[in-house]
């Protein structure tokens, strides 16, 4: 009745915004990303109908405001009438920042309580039941480039391209800590009611994800830098117009952007993304992570920096 498994976040280069179904949690747009390796949440879920109701620790800590979507999630994957749990998360980065950490959260939820509750089930079928708790946590069921299409209301998740057959790497610069002022969920409602091109946005997404696709497929690097940056600004240009306007970005935000430029231009091979936070994330070639590494460090208004590789998706690990 107790099992712990890890996840990885993940980062989309062709990004979900926009949700076609709100109650269901189906997503709009379909998506395309690449799973971490290094920055790790891991989840610890205990079945135990002697305690009065669902726990949940956060590194440590009792967390009762992030228990109902927990709870939620727990219900759709084994029913109403399942066990109360005792559920334990721990993180190596920080939380609610932009980093994803709702995606390696939801992931490694539904490894571990599925195995805990000796409830059989698929990895497609896991990443649905994550994914309606948080649409990208679908994506960290599986390692690699990872591509999330829709297909009659529901979506359909693979690996296109495993971590080992194009080995990128990813630096996130941390220009901020702390809480976000408004959830990716929330904003992205907004920006479907609200923004004027957001109609646009959801038009030509196929086109961007067909681009990165045979990108990925080529290994190519430049391609694939070009489409993950345009997607990444029309997103962010999807929610400034939003009303009112959702700008995650800070001064060190752009910063970041200015030493990527100035890389590109003296040829290191590499591209940057933003998600629903002010972090950079820098994807480079492996030969140029230590330049990129050294350069978004130097970069004014950088806090801190992460690298990491691409890793395998959501599994099972041994109970501490
Ligand atoms: C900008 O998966 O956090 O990171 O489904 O409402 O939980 P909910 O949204 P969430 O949104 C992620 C938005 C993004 C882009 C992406 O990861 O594709």
């Amino acid at each position: 009745m107790r099992a712990s498994a890890v996840a990885q976040p993940n980062i989309a280069l062709i990004k979900y915004w926009g949700k076609q179904n709100i109650a269901g949690n189906i997503p709009a747009v379909g998506s395309l990303s690449i799973t971490l390796e290094s920055l790790e949440t891991r989840m610890t879920v205990e079945f135990d109908n002697e305690i009065g109701a669902d726990e949940l620790l956060v590194n440590g800590e009792p967390a009762p405001h992030l228990l109902p979507r927990v709870s939620q999630c727990l219900d759709h994957l084994l029913g109403p009438g399942r066990s109360r749990a005792a559920i334990e998360s721990t993180y190596n980065f920080p939380i609610a920042a932009g980093l994803a950490s709702s995606a390696s959260s939801f992931a490694a939820l539904v490894v571990a309580a599925s195995k805990a509750a000796g409830f059989q089930a698929d990895t497609l079928s896991l990443a649905r039941t994550a994914g309606r708790a948080s649409g990208s946590a679908a994506r960290s069921l599986y390692g690699g480039f990872v591509e999330l299409r829709l297909h009659e209301q529901e979506i359909e998740v693979e690996t296109i391209l495993d971590a080992v057959d194009w080995p990128l790497r990813v630096i996130v610069a941390i220009t901020a800590e702390g809480e976000k002022p408004i959830s990716s969920g929330d904003a992205m409602n907004l920006s479907a009611e609200t923004s004027p091109f957001f109609p646009a946005w959801v038009k030509h997404q196929d086109q961007d994800l067909r681009t990165a696709r045979a990108a990925v497929d080529d290994r190519n690097f430049t391609a694939l830098a070009e489409v993950s940056e345009h997607n990444c600004l029309k997103m962010h240009s999807v929610m400034w117009a939003s009303r009112p306007p959702v700008v995650y970005w800070n001064k060190a935000t752009l910063a970041c952007m200015e030493t990527v430029r100035q890389l590109q231009k003296e040829g290191v091979p590499v591209f940057f993304t933003i998600d629903a936070g002010p972090q950079v994330k820098a994807v480079c070639l492996p030969d140029a992570a230590e330049r990129v590494l050294g350069s978004l460090q130097a970069t004014s208004g950088v806090l801190d920096t992460m690298q990491s590789s691409l890793g395998t998706g959501a599994r099972l690990v041994n109970n501490p």
